[in-house]
């Protein structure tokens, strides 16, 4: 690995999301390559057992339990990974959520939460860490946005939508502003990964997973390990070129029609 271009030997990742789902399986991707771990997450019990892990590959792992909807305790976060790493050459904005509801009757307290998880917490994530990376003349972000970051989903999903499609504006600026400076960021855009609350819809209505899975030509849910090679690859000098680009992960949704072929009516279903 040491000559190859994927090697993360001697960078340091920080990964928010990192105990469950896309963000553990980006942080064990990026461990195995060589990198340092920041592992964060509301759920610290989560992030131990995955520092457990990365460690078990022979990195570095700290835990940093952080809600990424509240820009004060980043910017702490960001001061502790200055005294325990003094670098931060990779970061994974992976955490965040939003609340479903129809456009109609969503309450606007909701819709600023959405915002304030999706893209107040990955900017402030994306500021603390640009500020560090751009001091460096070296860095690489990649978002995580959605299918919803350049389509309509319907089924209540105006809150997550909205910000999505601001986190893909987010890279396109960020990517603009600092890619000369030696800072990269990008963004991932899966379809449906399972995870566990769509595990729990599809439970409740089973109606549901075909629905979805007509609207992907590989005839599958995406894994949280669907995310390993592009996590390593956006991380690593192999990269060194790309930057602003959103990247769908999606087994061909966006391609075969450009994001649903699912009605709205599920919503209620
Ligand atoms: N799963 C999908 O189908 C899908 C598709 C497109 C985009 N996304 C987006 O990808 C991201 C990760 O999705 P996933 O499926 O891996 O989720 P997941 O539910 O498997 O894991 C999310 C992790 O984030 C942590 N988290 C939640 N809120 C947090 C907060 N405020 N601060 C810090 N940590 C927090 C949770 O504790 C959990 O460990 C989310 O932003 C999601 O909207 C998911």
């Amino acid at each position: 690995m040491t000559n190859s271009p994927f090697n993360l030997s001697g960078k340091v990742a920080v990964v928010s999301g990192a105990a469950n789902g896309m963000g553990r399986a980006m942080s064990l991707a990026l461990a195995e390559a060589g990198a340092d771990l920041v592992l964060v997450d509301i759920n610290e019990k989560g992030a131990n057992l995955v520092a457990d892990e990365v460690e078990a590959v022979g990195q570095r792992a700290l835990v940093s339990k952080c809600d990424i909807s509240d820009p004060k305790s980043i910017i702490e976060m960001f001061k502790d990974i200055d005294s325990s790493f003094g670098r931060i050459d990779f970061l994974g904005n992976v955490a965040g959520e939003a609340i479903r509801e129809k456009p109609e009757k969503i309450r606007l307290e909701d819709i600023e939460y959405s915002w304030r998880s999706i893209v107040f917490g990955r900017f402030c994530c994306c500021q603390e860490a640009g500020r560090r990376m751009l001091k460096q003349g070296s860095g690489s972000i990649v978002n995580i946005g959605s299918l919803a970051s350049v389509t309509a989903l319907g089924r209540g999903h105006i809150g997550y939508s909205m910000a999505m499609g601001a986190v893909a504006q987010m890279t396109r600026e960020l990517s603009t502003e600092w890619a000369h400076r030696g800072v990269r960021v990008n963004a991932i855009l899966p379809a449906q990964v399972m995870n566990d609350g769509l595990q729990e819809r599809i439970n409740a209505d089973p109606k549901i997973r075909d629905r979805f899975l007509s609207g992907i030509p590989s005839g599958r849910f995406g894994s949280p390990e669907d995310i390993r090679g592009l996590a390593v690859f956006l991380a690593s000098d192999a990269s060194s070129w790309i930057t602003g680009t959103l990247i769908p992960m999606d087994g061909g949704n966006l391609a075969q029609n450009a994001g649903g072929s699912h009605g709205s009516e599920i919503f209620n279903e």
